[in-house]
């Protein structure tokens, strides 16, 4: 079975989204802010700060190559994956990548002064819209499929992915 990825910006979901398809369909689930947490015993959002974004990126491309190779059947990543080109080429290859598209407003609201997401402290909301726009390219670019993600529930959404892959 190919893996179901899960992409989106910070705060669209992805993490509880794949817990409940992993939960709903007792598939196994893998993250890569936890995995990359795991590997060097501090947390994602602290090993960020800790080696900068482009080590980040990095780290986080070799972290779903593994996952991706190992066929782990629900993945979700962190919401700068796509920022990396290396990582864009592996998604593109390919065929179950999921974007959750949540409006900008709902992100940050859900992201806003959270400590353990250094951008969402580290940049204003207005910086933070602009990668935001950015990003929107690139999910687009990468996604087989996109989904409304903005006013439904995990449950919800859990449901229409299972269905559509
Ligand atoms: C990041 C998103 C975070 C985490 C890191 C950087 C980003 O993951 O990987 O803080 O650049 O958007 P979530 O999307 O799970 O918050």
């Amino acid at each position: 079975m190919m893996s179901i990825v899960l992409i989106g910006f910070m705060g669209a979901g992805k993490t509880t989204v794949a817990q409940t398809l992993a939960k709903t369909y007792s598939l196994d689930f893998a993250d890569t802010d936890l995995q990359l947490g795991r590997q060097f015993a501090q947390p994602a959002g602290d090993l960020l700060r800790r080696v900068g974004e482009d080590q980040f990126r990095e780290y986080e491309y070799q972290v779903m190559q593994q996952m991706l190779a190992d066929a782990t059947p629900i993945i979700a990543t962190g919401g700068g994956i796509i920022e990396s080109p290396a990582s864009r080429v592996l998604l593109q290859q390919e065929k179950k990548v999921i974007w959750l598209n949540v409006d900008y407003q709902t992100c940050w609201s859900r992201i806003a002064g959270d400590q353990t997401r250094p951008l969402a402290t580290k940049l204003s909301s207005s910086e933070l819209q602009e990668r935001f726009k950015v990003r929107q390219k690139y999910y687009r670019q990468v996604a087989d499929l996109e989904i409304s993600a903005t006013k439904k529930s995990p449950q919800q959404l859990a449901q229409e992915i299972w269905r559509l892959t």
